[in-house]
């Protein structure tokens, strides 16, 4: 069974995206992968580079080092992503390297937040993580999905998500095929 992680990017008090990833969550449990769910910390300099790492971000580099693959929940700020995300993808390197990754974008207005796709693809590719072709962009948020993560309108979005989270565990399995070569 493939271990997937769900980031929710989004810190801002009274945050909404973190509803689709409380809808992640559920989906996979439904599903039957196992999930965890993390927010990071800040931090100060690269893991690699800290002499005494709080036992916080070892326990994120070891979650993300050892999910098959991770499901990136982001809202749109500015037509970017939050620097929470940001700072989370620069404290680790090889723990990035490779991991199949799967976006899914929010936003409260009527575009799902898409404008951030390119610039995170960007980042994420830098790192050497394999970003997956499949999106899941969330407008609206605020109606689409409950403060628990259930979603209104749940036969379409699971649809939805099956297409996306598919698309995700293939690239898990092709990564596992060549680490087997
Ligand atoms: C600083 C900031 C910048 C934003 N910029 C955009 C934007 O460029 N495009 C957009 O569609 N929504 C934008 N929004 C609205 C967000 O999509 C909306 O607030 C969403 O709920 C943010 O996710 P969060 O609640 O999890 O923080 C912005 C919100 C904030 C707080």
């Amino acid at each position: 069974m493939p271990h997937i992680s769900i980031l929710s990017s989004s810190v801002r008090t009274g945050r909404h995206s973190h509803r689709v990833s409380l809808y992640f969550k559920k989906y996979v449990e439904e599903n039957k992968l196992a999930t965890n769910e993390y927010q990071f910390p800040v931090f100060n300099e690269r893991l690699k580079f800290q002499p005494s790492p709080s036992a916080q971000v070892m326990e994120f580099a070891t979650k993300i080092k050892s999910s098959d693959g991770v499901i990136i929940v982001t809202p749109e700020y500015n037509g970017g992503y939050p620097a929470s995300l940001k700072n989370v993808v620069d404290l680790l390197y090889e723990e990035w390297h490779r991991k199949p990754i799967a976006i899914s974008t929010v936003s409260d207005g009527s575009f799902g937040g898409t404008q951030v796709i390119t610039s995170l693809q960007f980042t994420l590719w830098k790192i050497r993580a394999w970003t997956v072709p499949a999106m899941f962009p969330v407008p609206k948020v605020a109606e689409a999905f409950d403060e628990n993560g259930n979603a209104i309108d749940k036969v379409r979005t699971d649809k939805r998500a099956a297409t996306f989270v598919n698309e995700l565990l293939w690239c898990i399995e092709a990564t596992k095929r060549m680490s087997n070569t």
